[in-house]
């Protein structure tokens, strides 16, 4: 009889991509997807705990599921990821009815631990242990990417940052990075099977090689994965701003394949909030290294994130941050209100930011974002810009979306015989969230000279 698994994923493109391994592993087991969880003989959340609203909609979702345990008693349900780290075995007296919670380092055992729960009385089965040092060692990934164009590269694992206000370097442990040869193994590997396009994951992906026997750097890196045949655009996520090296940003100008986008999450405009945050940057360091991004590939698009009502965040401190966003335009910006979480060093902090004027501020900062997201996007008009077609359009039919290399999304006529394509495009229509345009038959770039 076909077994089937339904999978969820909750948080950040790391967990998007270890829910494509998951999946892998699941399907080696000899399970099949389904998307309704109402057939699944095996349902798996993959979990997030980076917020409080993040957290309690796992709770929720699992609620839901109570019912398809009732009508089913053979169902299997399982959490992988942070929450699920966090809590451990804890979370069978939070949900009973859960069979087995995995950690972020424990994804590999998922198959057996399916197995053994079956056989054991109590039905509950947890292994969220850390993994030793040791060379990080990365799944095949050819049964990740069939027949896509896109794929996520792990670089690295982990966090050392230790952010006042961030729960990951608790929850996905140490920093380590992957061998350069292993990941440059890897990605010759997907552009062998059709993938044009890569996107390297890592919470700090500019501090990758410091944990290696042979020191090496992100740059370095880079400049080695652009000589891979095949590979057509290279991205990745997330850069701290204090480790974005002058090196890297002469990557900007330099690697051909590497798109000109960069995710750099600035989280306050005020020195003492990233002083209390730990975040080891100013305000002056940070507008400094964006003026160099800008001198070395003009057209980079840049993106962030913010915190507001971080403890002690003053109205003045908040102004900064407001001049902070006014001074660098950012074409798009993820704002989120001060979440207190367990175990990091802000839940000690004095002057906690109450939620109503955590509200004003979050309201005001995203108004203003809106216009220069739309602003920007503006900017594009006219413009040709070179788009990876990734899909059909949602919402309109004889339609197909993609992005360009700055990340912008781009919906223009054309059929599912284009996915895959690198095309011109033409740019007609400006949005709060994408652009319209048509296709142009020469072919155009938008790299920086
Ligand atoms: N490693 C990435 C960030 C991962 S978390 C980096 O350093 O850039 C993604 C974003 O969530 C962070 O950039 C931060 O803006 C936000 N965030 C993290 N912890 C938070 C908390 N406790 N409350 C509110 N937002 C938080
Ligand atoms: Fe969290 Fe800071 Fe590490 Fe990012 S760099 S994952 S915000 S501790
Ligand atoms: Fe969430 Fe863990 Fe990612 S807390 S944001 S899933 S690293």
């Amino acid at each position: 009889m076909e077994k089937y698994y339904y999978i969820q994923t909750f948080g950040c493109q790391m967990n998007v991509h270890d829910s494509q391994k998951i999946a892998a592993l699941l399907e080696g087991a000899g399970y099949k997807a389904t998307g309704q969880a109402s057939k699944a003989d095996l349902i798996i959340l993959n979990t997030c705990s980076i917020r409080e609203k993040a957290a309690q909609k796992v709770y929720s979702q699992l609620g839901r599921f109570k019912d398809h345990k009732i009508q089913n008693p053979h169902l299997i349900i399982g959490v992988g990821g942070c929450l699920a780290q966090q809590w451990g075995e804890k979370f069978f007296k939070k949900v009973p009815y859960l069979n087995i919670v995995f950690g972020t380092h424990t994804i590999q055992n998922l198959p057996e631990l399916i197995k053994n729960v079956k056989n054991s009385p109590s039905r509950h089965i947890a292994d969220t242990a850390f993994r030793s040092r040791g060379r990080l060692v990365e799944g095949n990934s050819s049964l990740l990417v069939l027949g896509k164009t896109s794929a996520y590269v792990t670089i690295m694992q982990g966090c050392n940052n230790f952010c006042a206000y961030c729960v990951v370097p608790y929850l996905r442990g140490p920093e380590e990075s992957r061998e350069l040869i292993d990941i440059v193994k890897e990605v010759e590997n997907l552009a062998a099977q059709g993938v044009k396009e890569i996107t390297l994951l890592g919470q700090n992906v500019n501090s990758y090689g410091q944990t290696l026997p042979i020191k090496t750097d992100f740059a370095l890196l880079l400049r080695s994965l652009s000589t891979v045949e095949g590979i057509e655009r290279i991205r990745f996520t997330t850069s701290h701003p204090k480790d974005l090296s002058p090196e890297l940003i002469r990557c900007f100008a330099e690697v051909d394949t590497l798109c000109e986008h960069i995710h750099l999450p600035v989280q306050s405009g005020s020195d003492e909030v990233l002083r209390k945050m730990n975040r080891r940057y100013t305000k002056e360091d940070y507008l400094q290294k964006v003026a160099a991004l800008r001198a070395a590939c003009p057209d980079i698009s840049i993106t962030s994130d913010v915190i507001v009502g971080f403890p002690g965040e003053t109205d003045a401190d908040f102004e900064e941050t407001i001049d902070l966003l006014e001074k660098i335009r950012f074409d798009n910006l993820f704002s989120f209100k001060y979440s207190e979480r367990e175990v990091t060093a802000a839940v000690k902090f004095d002057h906690k930011v109450s939620e109503r004027i955590k509200n004003v501020r979050l309201k005001f900062l995203q108004l203003l974002q809106e216009q220069h997201t739309l602003d920007k996007n503006r900017a594009m008009l006219g413009k040709v810009l070179e788009v990876l077609v990734e899909n059909r359009s949602k919402g309109s039919a004889g339609e197909v979306m993609g992005r360009s290399r700055t990340n912008k999304i781009v919906n223009f006529t054309g059929g599912s015989e284009l996915i895959g394509k690198t095309l011109p495009v033409f740019i007609t229509h400006a949005y709060q969230h994408s652009l319209h345009g048509e296709l142009q038959q020469e072919r155009g770039r938008e790299k920086c000279s």
